[in-house]
Parts: C-alpha cells; sequence; structure tokens
C-alpha cells in the first residue's frame, strides 16, 4: 500500500489526477472505474482541464460506474449516471459507447449484474479503479459484513449511509434503502486501485483500513491484499495513522527516483 499524505484536500485531486495522466499516456484506451461522491470531485474536474488543454483524449477511454442507486432512473438528479455525466462525461469527447452504468431500473438485476461483470472481462478489466471511502469504511456501496469476495449485485444500504447521503436529497426518506454497486471482489480484480480520503470525518475509517486488521467490518481495509493501492489522504483524515512520518519518508524518497518508478 502507497499512503500518500498531502497537505489539503486540492493536492489529494493533483495527485490522483497526475496518475491518472501518466497512466493515459502510456495507455490511451484506459478502463476507468469510477466513483461518485464529493471526494472525486476534484480530481474530475481535473481531468477535463487536461482534455480542455488538449493534454488527454477520451476517444478511447472506457468508464465504469462503480455502483448505483436501485430505483432511480438515469437523468434523476441523485443518480450517479447523471452525476458522472454533469461532472465528467459530457466534458470530454468520451464515446457514449465506451461508458457502462449499472442501472437504477434494469430489467433483471441479476443479469443485469452479471452482465456488467463479463463488460469488465470482456474489455480487459478495470486498469485504475477510483474509491471514496465511507465513514464506516465502505467502499462503493459495500457496507461493513460485505463479503470481501462479493461481486456487482443488489445490497442495502446502513442506515449510517442513508444519513450520510441525505445531505444530496431533499428528505432522508427520499435516499433510496438499495442499490447496485460492484463488489469488493470486482473491486479488487482492478489492476491499480486510488482510494482517496479528505477531512478528519473520514479519519477513523482510513485509521482502521490502514493500520487495522482486514475485516469484512471495515471494507476498505482489504485492500492491504492489493498489490497496486494508492491511498491519498490529507493531513486531516491522516490524522490518526501511527506511522504518518514513515509514510511520508517513503512517498519522498519515491518521489525523488519517480521518473524511473513510472
Ligand atoms: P464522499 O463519499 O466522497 O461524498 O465522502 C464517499 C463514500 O461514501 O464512498
Amino acid at each position: 500500500m502507497e499512503v500518500i499524505i498531502t497537505s489539503n484536500y486540492e493536492e489529494i485531486c493533483e495527485k490522483a489526477t497526475r496518475i491518472i495522466h501518466q497512466a493515459w499516456k502510456r495507455k490511451n484506451n484506459l478502463v476507468l472505474g469510477l466513483a461518485t461522491g464529493k471526494t472525486p470531485l476534484g480530481v474530475y474536474k481535473k481531468i477535463v482541464e487536461l482534455y480542455e488543454n488538449g493534454e488527454m483524449d477520451f476517444s478511447q477511454v472506457v468508464a465504469f460506474t462503480l455502483d448505483e442507486y436501485l430505483g432511480l432512473e438515469e437523468n434523476h438528479p441523485q443518480s450517479f449516471a447523471y452525476y458522472m455525466e454533469k461532472n465528467f462525461y459530457q466534458h470530454t469527447n468520451i464515446k457514449e459507447e465506451n461508458i457502462f452504468r449499472l442501472e437504477g431500473k434494469p430489467e433483471n438485476i441479476k443479469t443485469h449484474c452479471q452482465e456488467y461483470e463479463e463488460k469488465i472481462k470482456n474489455l480487459g478489466g478495470i486498469d485504475i479503479q477510483i474509491l471514496g471511502i465511507g465513514r464506516n469504511g465502505h467502499i462503493g456501496f459495500n457496507e461493513p459484513s460485505s463479503s470481501l469476495a462479493s461481486r456487482t449485485r443488489v445490497k442495502t444500504l446502513t442506515r449510517e449511509t442513508i444519513g450520510d447521503n441525505a445531505r444530496f436529497f431533499k428528505n432522508r426518506e427520499d435516499v433510496p434503502r438499495f442499490c447496485l454497486t460492484m463488489g469488493i471482489g470486482t473491486v479488487m480484480d482492478a489492476k491499480m486501485i486510488i482510494l482517496l480520503a479528505s477531512g478528519k470525518n473520514k479519519s477513523e475509517a482510513v485509521f482502521k483500513s490502514i493500520e487495522g486488521p482486514v475485516t469484512a467490518m471495515v471494507p476498505a481495509s482489504v485492500l492491504q491484499l492489493h498489490p497496486q493501492v494508492k491511498i491519498i489522504i490529507d493531513e486531516e483524515a491522516s490524522s490518526l495513522l501511527t506511522r504518518k512520518e514513515y509514510y511520508k519518508w517513503v512517498y519522498q524518497n519515491k518521489e525523488k527516483v519517480k521518473d524511473f518508478l513510472e
């Protein structure tokens, strides 16, 4: 696990964007797995800037959304399909046929989830999966106690997540109770995973995920078993880590030889 501690949110976004940009330079048909929520917004903004400045092109890029609320239409302002469109896709030249979404109202949930898994596989797998983290350690909508080997499926949201996400809806009652999400096993199949976290309210989940035991009760802790994970966090989110200075030292040294390592 590479733990990258930055001084602020802006720097988290810069670093994540740089990694994606570098990966795209090596592979123009990059397959991205994309999370929604507040945290990745700055990254998407910077990626769009790269496109606008002519530094990045999306004509061959493929994107998969990590999760979706069950019951919401694609054009519902709180659907993740809408979020991705509004904050990323519509500002780039990504092709519609290269955008894959979990549907809020699929005809057959099971078939839809299986087909999503197959699409990822048929396109060679996800190169970079972007993740946020819930206060309870969830990744995607894989809530605590989710199987660490799970695949794309329907899940019930916890009360805590419903409460956290109520800020995006008019009333708490409007937050859907069910969702579709890539499974933890699906996420773990990505070649590289970048987890972003900002702010003090994420510090406990970050601490448990990095320095705690691997447990289904903290889904993000499973990332300890992945060979290519970058956890990019700010000072506040890193405040409970006991080995903060060590992570910084490792990263500073690595930065000195980054061109060689990349
Ligand atoms: P946030 O959500 O980025 O809006 O904090 C993260 C998550 O719940 O995974």
